[in-house]
């Protein structure tokens, strides 16, 4: 099945995934809930079986309504997931990278081609500024737009592949705590967005504040534990900084937008607001098509030749087969300039399955636990970073810290191993409660 799938176009997969009865899922799909369980409700009605209409052709990208068929079937999406998870890795990036519709946001445009001028779908979800705010307030609802302070507002903003619409960025260190620099000393900086699903499951069930999230850990919540629907996907991207004038021949090989960022004195106070064009370098991508999530990393191409942080584990040549054939897909676009790293579905490698793009990339035999990092977003400890077993430790406490050495979350550092991370599956987390995997949730404010 996975080797006949690398002849065939991701459309062409998508298609034979929705048409066919005779597909026997595997052990991964089938740890997926079915459809209308109450833990995983369906998004829409079971779709009509599909009519035997004509063939997509195999040369030619998936189209926008199968793409979006993964957003709204949760069988289709597993299925593809278990089955070729590459094509589902790729699917995800079109479908996040397709042209947003004006005026709304996070729906693809259906009268727009990948490439197309304009802000993605990605860049219209909520950027976690917007989500988590001081005293742990609540956010406004999912079509109000973003806020730009006046100062950035009355910027004209540089010509750039998203248009006029300016991106606050909101990291300048990745989550070991240390920057990465690009070839000109500049820090590469970091944005993360919440789609429709996760924003009002947050919102509804009142995540956004510290004790929102303790009342849910300890039961006295609107929900018995933090579970979110399976159409919940997060993108968290990594930029360099571009000059419009001099920088002309990178600005023709990455996806630019224009940005804000505040600047910070060493004490983090407010400086001022920074604004300037950015490159897009790399592009995690999650999505919970299984109740661990899907791990998908993205990065452009270009990012060995001047990044300091040097690719570890070379990218496995079936993920590499998988981007060629997409890359010349896409030849006539600046997605063509992108690749997939990796996906990552499961705690342990799975040595009977290449094509899952982890097992080639086994730090410690013993153990087995897989691997999957971004050399733009986990730079130094490429070594131990396993996407899926570090999120699994995204915990809160029953209670508000009462004394100083009193943790608020479980840490995903590991004292006692070099770098300190979690690999293989995740530790204990008593006495603390588990947040789905959604780490963006510890930039909750307290209501005090
Ligand atoms: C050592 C721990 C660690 C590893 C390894 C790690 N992450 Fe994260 N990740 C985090 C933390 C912490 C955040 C929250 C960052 C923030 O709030 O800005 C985060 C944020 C994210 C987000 C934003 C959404 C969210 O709420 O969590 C995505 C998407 C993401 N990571 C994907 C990945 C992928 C894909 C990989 C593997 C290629 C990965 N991460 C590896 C710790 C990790």
């Amino acid at each position: 099945m996975i080797r006949l799938f690398a002849f065939l176009s991701l459309g062409t997969v998508i298609i034979a995934l929705m048409i066919s009865g005779c597909n026997k899922p595997d052990q991964k799909s089938s740890t997926v809930p079915p459809k209308g369980t109450a833990s995983n409700p369906p998004a829409t009605k079971p779709s009509e079986p599909q009519p035997s209409g004509p063939k997509p052709k195999a040369d030619a990208l998936p189209t926008l309504a199968e793409i979006s068929k993964l957003e709204e079937d949760s069988d289709t999406a597993a299925k593809l997931v278990g089955n070729a998870p590459l094509d589902f890795g790729w699917a995800m990036f079109l479908y996040t990278n397709w042209p947003a519709k004006p005026g709304e946001r996070g729906v693809p445009d259906p009268g727009k081609k990948p490439g197309d001028a304009g802000p993605v779908v990605w860049e219209t979800w909520k950027n976690v500024a917007e989500v988590f705010l001081d005293k742990g307030a609540e956010p406004p609802e999912w079509s109000v737009p973003p806020v730009v302070p006046p100062e950035v507002a009355s910027t004209t903003p540089p010509a750039s592949d998203s248009g006029p619409m300016w991106q606050r960025m909101t990291e300048s260190i990745q989550v070991d705590g240390f920057p990465t620099k690009d070839d000109s000393g500049q820090t590469i900086i970091y944005n993360v967005f919440q789609n429709k699903s996760v924003f009002d499951y947050i919102r509804t069930n009142g995540l956004y504040s510290v004790q929102g999230q303790i009342a849910v850990a300890a039961g006295s919540g609107p929900i018995p534990k933090i579970d979110f629907p399976w159409t919940a996907m997060e993108v968290k991207a990594s930029w360099r900084w571009l000059d419009p004038e001099k920088d002309q021949a990178k600005i023709a090989r990455y996806f630019t937008a224009p940005a804000y960022w505040a600047e910070l004195d060493d004490d983090g106070n407010f400086v001022k607001w920074q604004t300037g064009l950015m490159g897009l370098t790399g592009l995690h991508i999650i999505s919970k098509d299984l109740p661990t999530w899907v791990w998908i990393t993205f990065e452009q191409v270009d990012n060995g030749t001047w990044t300091k942080a040097k690719r570890l584990h070379p990218i496995p040549p079936e993920v590499q087969a998988v981007n060629s054939k997409m890359q010349k897909l896409l030849a006539a676009t600046k997605f063509a300039n992108y690749e997939l790293v990796g996906v990552q579905t499961s705690f342990m490698s799975n040595p009977g399955s290449p094509v899952d793009g982890t097992s080639i990339n086994t730090v410690d035999p013993g153990q087995g636990g897989s691997l999957l990092a971004n050399t733009q977003i986990e730079s130094a400890f490429q070594s131990r970073s396993s996407c899926i077993t570090c999120h699994s430790i995204a915990s809160v406490a029953k209670q508000l810290p009462q004394q100083p050495a009193d943790l608020l979350r479980k840490s995903f550092v590991e004292v006692g191993v070099t770098p300190p991370y979690y690999v293989g599956n995740g530790p204990d987390l008593a006495p603390f409660v588990s947040m789905d995997f959604v780490w963006s949730l510890r930039r909750a404010r307290s209501t005090e």
